[in-house]
């Protein structure tokens, strides 16, 4: 059965906008669109350009390039003894934090009211070409320029609180203390209040299904290595030796870790990302390392708080096969050693190591990085992973560079018809459920 959250289901399914054909004199009679990366985000945003302009397919080419052999980048899943589970993305649900009732908070609540803004209609919702501007136009941006610690104590959250329990989330969902900046913690707090959701088979079949319905030329283990504007247009190189000329160019990927060569050169403020590593454990936790008598008392989920003696961020059961035998992942800050692993499991069958690029270092203020690189058709859909780091957002952020592209490059103008939207939207949900 697929489970989706409700939050993802507006975006996907209750946009409509009527594209009015009036292409741009001088756009040329077909284009091209180069996608760089295959994530949610490039995914994403070949699925808006393909939803918000219909009458565009035959004239326009997109192509995706992806440097591994699979779609869906941060979401992937890990098998593990024949089993297959969430690697990446896959929105954890602490249960021993059930008790917490997170509405309370009542600037949370308004963050989470604020972001749902960017689901309203299209004749409503500007297109931003800013970062700053996207997040002032709905008010989340003050939340970004301060610290998470700092907007609780400023909602009258006590300091034990907040070091016991919002610590152990922000830990585990952006693998940062309190001090990361307000928006990215109000997001990771967000998603530990129920109503979870997971696409059985795997999260990236959401990327894939995109891509399979979007008419995307898709190149799968292509990296890019460079990008140079020739003026008119793009060219875009990659390892295997081959050249594409593209009229717009979309870089979604973070490019805080990569050596994308871009001619003439672009200037985005330095970012450092946080590295998760994912350790994916068959065996059985050992009992005395926790300082209990049986395996059986030790919680589901174990979390920590900000202690530099502890060497990991959270272990959590995947999935209990007998009582000698469970699939557990840990999060950590650093590499887990075997020595290590050896004192905290009695019994290790198979052991699955991922060092994840996972998301940014979160630092108020923040500072982001342009929606578009060039001033040109050069655009950047991680600009903003600044402001938070998730599957929605990177989906959010993909719809608005698809409609800049849709009104900088070809010339659309979006309309709104309520009456088409509600129509549409039932329909669309059905299609797209079984993603
Ligand atoms: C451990 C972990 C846990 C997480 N938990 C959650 C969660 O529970 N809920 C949630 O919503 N989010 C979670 N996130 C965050 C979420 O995964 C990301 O925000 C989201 O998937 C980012 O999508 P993206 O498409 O923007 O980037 P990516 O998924 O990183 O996609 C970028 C793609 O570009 C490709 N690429 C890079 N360079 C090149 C190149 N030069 N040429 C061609 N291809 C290239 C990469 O291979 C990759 O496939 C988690 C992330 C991690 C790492
Ligand atoms: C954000 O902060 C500015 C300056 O402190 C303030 O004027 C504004 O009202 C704040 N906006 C929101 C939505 O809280
Ligand atoms: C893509 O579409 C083809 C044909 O419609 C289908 O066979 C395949 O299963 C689809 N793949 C995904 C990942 O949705
Ligand atoms: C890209 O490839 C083309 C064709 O091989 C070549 O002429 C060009 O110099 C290359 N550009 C870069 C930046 O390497």
């Amino acid at each position: 059965m697929t489970k989706m959250h409700t939050l993802l289901l507006p975006l996907f399914f209750t946009f409509l906008t009527l594209s009015q054909s009036q292409p741009h004199s001088d756009a040329p009679p077909s284009s091209t669109v180069c996608i760089i990366g295959a994530g949610i985000g490039g995914s994403s945003v070949a699925h808006f350009i393909r939803k918000y302009s219909p009458d565009l397919t035959p004239t326009t080419k997109i192509q995706v390039f992806e440097r591994n052999n699979i779609v869906g980048g941060r979401i992937a899943t890990v098998t593990i003894a024949g089993e297959t589970f969430e690697a990446g993305a896959s929105i954890l649900h602490p249960k021993n934090l059930h008790a917490v009732t997170y509405t309370k908070l009542l600037k949370l609540k308004d963050a989470v009211d604020r972001f749902s803004k960017y689901y309203e209609e299209t004749g409503s919702r500007p297109i931003f070409e800013t970062v700053d501007e996207m997040l002032k136009w709905s008010g989340l941006f003050n939340l970004t320029t301060r610290t998470l610690q700092d907007e609780l104590v400023d909602a009258g959250l006590s300091p034990l609180l907040i070091n016991e329990l919002v610590t152990v989330i922000t830990r585990i969902n952006y693998g940062q203390s309190v001090y990361m900046s307000g928006l990215g913690g109000a997001v990771s707090l967000a998603g530990s209040g129920g109503g979870l959701w997971s696409i059985e088979g795997g999260n990236f079949q959401m990327a894939a299904g995109l891509i399979n319905r979007s008419e995307v030329a898709l190149h799968l283990q292509e990296e890019i290595k460079s990008v140079a504007d020739l003026g008119d247009y793009y060219e875009l190189n990659s390892t295997k030796g081959n050249s594409y000329i593209c009229d717009v160019a979309v870089v979604a990927t973070p490019l805080d870790e990569l050596n994308i060569q871009f001619i003439p050169p672009i200037s985005i403020p330095e970012r450092k990302l946080q590295h998760t590593h994912a350790t994916f454990v068959r065996g059985l936790l050992n009992p005395v390392y926790f300082g209990l008598k049986a395996a059986a008392k030790i919680p589901d989920l174990v979390a920590t708080l900000e202690d530099p003696k502890l060497p990991f961020t959270s272990i959590s059961v995947l999935k209990e096969h007998n009582e000698e035998e469970s699939t557990y992942k840990i999060f950590s800050r650093q590499p887990m050693t075997d020595i290590l692993l050896d004192s905290i499991f009695s019994v290790r069958k198979e052991t699955i190591r991922i060092n994840w690029a996972a998301y940014p270092q979160y630092h108020a203020p923040e500072i982001f990085a342009p929606f578009i690189l060039d001033g040109r058709h050069l655009y950047y859909v991680n600009a903003f992973e600044n402001a938070a780091s998730t599957m929605e957002t990177s989906a959010v952020a993909a719809e608005n560079i698809a409609r800049l592209i849709l009104s900088r490059y070809f010339g659309k103008v979006s309309v709104h018809s309520s009456n088409l939207n509600l129509k549409a939207s039932s329909q669309e949900e059905d299609a797209h459920l079984d993603l």
